[in-house]
C-alpha cells in the first residue's frame, strides 16, 4: 500500500479500479470509480459496510456533477456552497449503478473543498464513490495515519492531504421541491440554510426501530471510539423520578474528561485527565477536534471518557448528534459525583 500518492497517481489507481483513501475538508474518504461495479463492491468489503447503506458520489465541478444528478431550482441554488461540506441527494436517472445507491433512484452528490481531492477528481473525470475511510460503525478518520490504522491492509493507497479542517462529515440534504430535509447534520447548519432563505425541516432521526431509515448511515450506534464514552448530565437537568438509574458495576480506575470551554471536570476525574474540544467555546473548533481527540484518548491509559453535551445550536447540533451515537449511555451526576446511569 502506497502512502505517498500524488493526486495524479491516486487518480490513475482509481481509473484502474483500485481503492484509494483521499483527504477532503470534512473527513478522509475511501474512493473508487463509481461506474466500476467491482471497485464499488470492494469498498463495501473493505469497510465491512452493509450493502443497504448507499455511497456519496464525488465530483470536481458542478458541470460534470449535473450530468449525473438531476438539476432542480433548489439544487442549483445549493450548488453555490460547492466545493464545500455539503452532500445533496438528487435523482440520478439511471446514470449511477444501483450498487452505489443501494438500489435507490436517488444518489448523494458532493464536491469536496480540498485542493488535492479536487486535483484527483479532475484527473479521474468520472464520479468517485466514497464513504468515510473507516471500518463500518467506527469514527471517521481525519488524518492519513488514522486511515492507515483502520484500513491500511485493505486498500491500495492513501493520498495524504494533512489533517481535515472541518473534522466531521458533510451535511446531507434531501430535497422535496422547494423544501430541504436535513438527513445528517454538519457544519452547513440549519441556522445557516434558514438565514440564506431556504425552507428547512429536520428529519426525525434516531429511529432505533427496525423500520426502514431514510438514510441507513444514521444508525443509533455509530462513530464509536475505542474506549466507552458517556454523556454527563446533571441530575437537576433530568426528571429523575420517572427514570430508572442503573448503578455502575465497577467504578472506572482512570476516567478522562472531554471539556468544552474552561470548565472544571467532575470530582471523580483525576485532575490531569482532561482534553479540550475547544477552550474558547467555539463549536466549529469542537467539530474540528472531535475525532482527533477520540484518537488521542486511545493513546492515554483512560478506561472511559465523559463529556457534557455541547450547546444545541449551529455546529453544536452536529457534534451532539455524533456524540449521541458514540456514547455508551448517560451518566447522571449530583454534587459532582456519578449517582448512576440511564438505562438505554
Ligand atoms: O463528509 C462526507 O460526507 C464524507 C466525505 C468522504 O465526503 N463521506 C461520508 O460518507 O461521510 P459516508 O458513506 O460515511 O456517509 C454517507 C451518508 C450515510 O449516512 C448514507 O446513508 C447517506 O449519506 N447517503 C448516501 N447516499 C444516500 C442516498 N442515496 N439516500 C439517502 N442517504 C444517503
Ligand atoms: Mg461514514
Amino acid at each position: 500500500m502506497r502512502k505517498d500518492l500524488t493526486p495524479r497517481e491516486a487518480a490513475d489507481l482509481i481509473l484502474k479500479g483500485k481503492l484509494v483513501a483521499f483527504p477532503t475538508e470534512t473527513v478522509y474518504g475511501l474512493g473508487a470509480h463509481a461506474l466500476n461495479e467491482n471497485a464499488v463492491k470492494n469498498i463495501y468489503l473493505a469497510k465491512g459496510r452493509p450493502a443497504n447503506n448507499p455511497l456519496i458520489c464525488h465530483f470536481s465541478d458542478t458541470k460534470t456533477l449535473f450530468q449525473y444528478g438531476k438539476k432542480s431550482n433548489t439544487a442549483e441554488k445549493l450548488s453555490r456552497y460547492w466545493p464545500g461540506p455539503l452532500s445533496i441527494i438528487l435523482p440520478h436517472e439511471g446514470k449511477i449503478p444501483l450498487s452505489v445507491t443501494a438500489g435507490s433512484e436517488l444518489c448523494a452528490f458532493r464536491i469536496p473543498d480540498h485542493p488535492a481531492a479536487l486535483e484527483m477528481l479532475r484527473a479521474v473525470n468520472s464520479p468517485v464513490a466514497a464513504p468515510s475511510a473507516n471500518l463500518s460503525g467506527k469514527r471517521s478518520p481525519v488524518t492519513a495515519e488514522m486511515v492507515e490504522e483502520d484500513l491500511g491492509d485493505r486498500i491500495d493507497g492513501i493520498l495524504d492531504g494533512g489533517r481535515c479542517i472541518v473534522g466531521i462529515e458533510s451535511t446531507v440534504l434531501l430535497l422535496e421541491n422547494e423544501r430541504i430535509q436535513i438527513l445528517r447534520k454538519g457544519s452547513i447548519t440549519e441556522e445557516f440554510l434558514i438565514s440564506e432563505g431556504f425552507d428547512v425541516s429536520l428529519s426525525s432521526e434516531f429511529k432505533s426501530s427496525p423500520e426502514k431509515l431514510l438514510s441507513p448511515g444514521l444508525d443509533r450506534i455509530h462513530y464509536r471510539p475505542s474506549i466507552p464514552l458517556y454523556f454527563l448530565l446533571e441530575e437537576k437537568e433530568l426528571e429523575i423520578d420517572s427514570i430508572n438509574l442503573k448503578k455502575s458495576a465497577a467504578p472506572f480506575k482512570n476516567p478522562g474528561f472531554l471539556a468544552f470551554g474552561k470548565t472544571d471536570a467532575p470530582n471523580f476525574i483525576p485532575g490531569e485527565n482532561i482534553l479540550y474540544l475547544s477552550e474558547s467555546e467555539n463549536l466549529d473548533e469542537a467539530a474540528h477536534n472531535l475525532y482527533f481527540i477520540f484518537e488521542t484518548m486511545k493513546r492515554k491509559s483512560w478506561d472511559a471518557a465523559f463529556i457534557r453535551p455541547l450547546p444545541e445550536k449551529e455546529t453544536g447540533r452536529a457534534v451532539n448528534d455524533r456524540l449521541k451515537r458514540a456514547c455508551t449511555s448517560v451518566a447522571v451526576v449530583k454534587n459532582r459525583e456519578i449517582i448512576g446511569y440511564l438505562e438505554n
